[in-house]
């Protein structure tokens, strides 16, 4: 069983008060000396983010949750050690900036972009082994634990990978805050944020229409005398890096005392979330999450009951902090409007001030002929229609998106508006976890979820 069962007991919170509770989803590290080593290396280590980055979030997403902006979630299902290129890392920053600009500018709601980048190395799996051809070993849970490769040695969880991932997560936040305080998310190079292979697909032509609009409307107050150099909001991008808070010992290593606050933050990422699997009420994941101050998300999957959600709504956020949780549906196409409707209402009804956002994609996936998992692009688009009806029954505002997606250009989620065909399915299926929607499938849905937010 991959569950970690700590002594200490539960009083009190501190980042280690997680090891008195049930943490579901955890490796099994062969070696607990090596283990305690590389945990002890990362608690030496500079923070990731800093404390006051994530407490602006926080009061960003408090604006979401008032009605007064909308979240654009987006990112890998996970990241890789190998797929790492200062390319691709543009290439995914250029279409969640494409995103924003369908949703913010057709819309006028600001659009807080936040990222699943620079740390999202862990995964959840439905089984601890995989076996083929009678051979059974641990499963793949992410770069940061064990290799994809089906051999022993590649599968055995090395903590050394825990080292690795944060040494990659810096170096991409490196890159990702160069390209957006940089120059290169300044608003007068819209047009060259359109990838090459998606400008010439309609979503790519509809999205060089915005862009024209926008050098026109920037050139205008250019006309009117207003100074653009002294306008930092047209040079620079406020993006925040998220993953899921899965890998506990990581995750306590790398959280700080803010020397302000007196708070404590877990500084491996701005936002953090709980996946559907560990959402436990009396688990570690649900522990360790109430005691640090970033805002954090949980994943509600079909299975949500209400008393759960209410019991996660009091145990994460007791003061009530706007912004502080965020609640992602992800129930599938065919599940949402039997169990969200009443989640929405309880949640009201207890005046929990929380960001509404709808995953689309992990209530989606089946297993295709081809062998390879999938999602189909009118599935997702009807999750997200059906959720925004509901919030618009219950008088909820639907604050956000999380997609799983990437910059290049692969055939992986099938459908969209330049229908990606069964049998290319296994033209460029490159995912190391779950399937993602390619660029254009991306800017095809920020393009409908903007007309949804429109109505
Ligand atoms: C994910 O976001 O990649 C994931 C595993 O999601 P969930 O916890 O919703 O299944
Ligand atoms: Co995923």
């Amino acid at each position: 069983m991959s569950v970690a069962t700590g002594t200490s007991g539960a009083t009190g919170w501190s980042p280690s008060s997680w090891r008195g509770y049930t943490a579901a989803q955890q490796p099994e590290w062969p070696d607990d000396d090596a283990l305690a080593a590389a945990l002890r290396e990362l608690e030496g280590m500079p923070p990731l983010v800093f404390a006051g980055e994530s407490e602006t979030l926080t009061d960003l997403l408090g604006e979401v949750a008032g009605g007064r902006g909308f979240l654009l979630h987006a990112g890998d299902c996970a990241e890789s050690f190998d797929a790492f290129s200062a390319d691709s890392i543009r290439d995914k920053l250029k279409i969640i900036l494409q995103m924003a600009v369908a949703l913010g500018y057709s819309t006028g709601v600001p659009t807080v972009k936040v990222g699943r980048i620079a740390g999202q190395f862990a995964k959840p799996r439905s089984s601890a082994t995989e076996t083929r051809d009678d051979v059974e070993l641990p499963s793949f849970r992410g770069d940061m634990v064990n290799g994809q490769a089906f051999d022993p040695d590649s599968r055995r969880a090395d903590p050394q990978r825990l080292l690795r991932g944060y040494h990659q997560s810096a170096a991409t936040l490196n890159l990702v805050r160069a390209f957006t305080k940089g120059g290169f998310a300044a608003l007068s190079r819209v047009h060259n944020w359109n990838l090459e292979f998606v400008s010439s697909s309609p979503e790519g032509r509809r999205y060089e229409a915005l862009a024209r609009e926008i050098d026109r409307a920037v050139n205008f107050m250019a006309a009117c005398g207003i100074v653009l150099d002294d306008e930092l909001q047209l040079h620079q991008v406020d993006f925040y890096t998220s993953h899921e808070a899965l890998l506990l010992g990581y995750e306590e290593a790398l959280t700080r005392r803010d020397s302000l606050s007196g708070s404590w933050f877990d500084c491996s990422a701005h936002l953090v979330w709980i996946g559907d699997r560990t959402r436990q009420l009396d688990g570690a994941h649900v522990e360790f999450l109430s005691g640090v101050q970033n805002p954090i998300g949980v994943k509600l999957g079909p299975t949500t009951r209400v008393d759960e959600v209410l019991g996660l709504c009091e145990r994460l956020n007791p003061a009530r902090r706007p912004g502080r949780l965020t609640l992602v549906s992800r129930m599938g196409a065919g599940r949402v409007r039997d169990v969200l409707p009443s989640l929405l209402v309880a949640v009201r009804d207890a005046g929990h001030p929380v960001v509404w956002a709808c995953d689309p994609m992990h209530g989606n996936t089946f297993s295709h002929e081809t062998g390879v998992k999938t999602r189909r692009f009118d599935d997702i688009m009807d999750e997200l229609r059906t959720f925004f009806e509901l919030c618009g029954d219950a008088g909820v505002w639907p604050g956000g998106v999380h997609v799983e997606l990437t910059g290049e250009n692969v055939t992986e989620c099938l459908g969209g508006s330049q229908e990606v065909l069964d049998a290319q399915l296994v033209d460029r299926y490159e995912t190391q976890c779950d399937p993602r929607l390619n660029a254009r499938q991306a800017l095809d849905l920020a393009f409908q979820v903007a007309e949804l937010l429109r109505r």
